[in-house]
């Protein structure tokens, strides 16, 4: 059978550059239905976009790649698609987009999209072989229980990246890139749970609060979550896209607090209260509980020096923790690295050293913060493939 594109992959990425690549465009997935992480993702609501997108939310070891599909797809092209649709959307926070109904609206209106364009879609279809022709590539396809020879001008690797193997990830993209001898940037977890330890921070478990979460890359101003096996919580996801094996993280508790004053004033006016029972006003109490020995926290506010407060506000401020490691892949809600941006044309995603091969989405070297940004990279860097080709 004859194509002109092939697109391994009915993800998000996959799926947008189906409803723009049109007729003659086959798009190959080996689970039973496209879309899998666009249905789970934000809580089964689905965070597609973000006000904010822009380049500098991403990370990519060439962070310049990534403008020219953001600006010539982007928030405002998204929306008016939902909007065209019918699909009601809600901003949640910090410019996160959400639909106000289910997840599975965005799968149905890319399928819609895709289908109104003429693009044919195989589900549980898997690829068993690959190789280069004169005019473009000759794919054998398992479907079926049969095997299906497919040809094509055009290849669009879209299978993303390593993130949660129980939901169907592989590395197809990266094996395909290096049988075309494209290069590929070291892929890590990225948008993970850091873990302690012998359960260090099991009996805070459930704990949440606002915090500065930094480290020498990067610093996050969201909420920090104490869980059975360590930490998690945005800021935690965030930094971890910044973070390396064995690096220390330093936590700011009270990174809006003017508590120094605050607690001076206490002194005056309560000075009788227990040190550890006025923190408790500002800070959760299982958490000062937990610290106490640690920060000597004893005697009333009256007991307490200038200096022992100051000081006590800056271990509050800079509490530094090393994280044993991260949850992984298993829970990643992203992979960092993957497909050399050198590799590929900013504009169309084309492979420079192989016509007719594209790579978009996840599966390249361009990761987005927590908050819709990676999606938005999947329709952007979809939708510059699909309009090329
Ligand atoms: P994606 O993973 O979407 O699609 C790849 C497709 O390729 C899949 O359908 C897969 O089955 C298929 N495939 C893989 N290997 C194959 C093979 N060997 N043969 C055939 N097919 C194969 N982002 C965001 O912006 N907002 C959010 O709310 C969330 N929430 C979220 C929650 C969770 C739990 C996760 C894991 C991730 C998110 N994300 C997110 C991230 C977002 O889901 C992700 O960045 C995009 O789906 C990437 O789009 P791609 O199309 O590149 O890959």
């Amino acid at each position: 059978m004859e194509y002109n594109t092939v697109i391994l992959g009915a993800g998000a990425a996959g799926l947008m550059c189906a409803a723009q690549a049109g007729p003659r465009t086959l798009l190959i997935d080996h689970a039973p239905a496209p879309g899998e992480k666009i249905r789970i993702s934000g809580g089964g609501r689905c965070n597609f976009t973000n006000l904010h997108a822009g380049p500098e939310n991403y990370l990519s070891q060439n962070p310049h790649f990534c403008k020219s599909a953001l600006a010539r797809y982007t928030q405002w092209d998204f929306i008016a698609l939902v909007e065209r649709h019918g699909i009601a959307w809600h901003e949640k926070t910090l410019g996160q987009l959400f639909c106000d109904g289910k997840a599975t609206q965005i799968v149905a209106m890319l399928r819609a999209e895709m289908e109104q364009a003429g693009a044919e879609l195989w589900l549980s279809t898997a690829l068993v072989d690959l190789s280069k022709t004169d005019s473009g590539f000759s794919l054998t396809f398992e479907r079926d229980g049969r095997r299906v020879p497919v040809s094509c001008r055009n290849l669009v690797l879209a299978t993303g990246g390593k993130s949660i193997p129980k939901m169907g990830a592989t590395g197809l993209a990266y094996d395909i890139a290096r049988q075309f001898d494209l290069a590929l940037c070291e892929t890590r977890p990225g948008l993970v749970p850091f873990t302690f330890a012998e359960g260090r921070f099991a009996p805070l478990a459930g704990v949440a609060l606002p915090v500065r979460l930094s480290n020498a890359r990067a610093s996050f101003d969201e909420a920090l979550l104490f869980t059975h096996r360590g930490l998690s919580g945005p800021a935690v996801l965030q930094l971890s896209s910044y973070w390396r094996e064995g690096e220390e993280i330093a936590v700011n508790l009270i990174p809006d607090m003017a508590l120094f004053e605050t607690l001076r004033a206490q002194r005056q006016e309560a000075g009788r209260r227990a040190l550890s029972t006025d923190l408790a006003r500002h800070l959760p109490a299982r958490l000062v509980e937990h610290l106490a020995p640690d920060l000597g926290l004893s005697g009333n506010l009256a007991d307490q020096s200038d200096t022992a407060l100051k000081a006590l506000c800056a271990r509050l401020s800079d509490w530094r923790l090393t994280p044993s490691g991260s949850e992984g892949y298993r829970t990643a809600e992203v992979t960092l690295g993957g497909i050399d941006t050198d590799a590929l044309s900013s504009k169309t995603m084309e492979a420079k050293t192989v016509p007719g091969l594209f790579a978009i989405g996840e599966a390249v070297d361009v990761t987005g913060w927590l908050g819709g940004y990676n999606f938005q990279w999947a329709w952007a860097s979809g939708h510059a493939a699909g309009t090329a080709i």
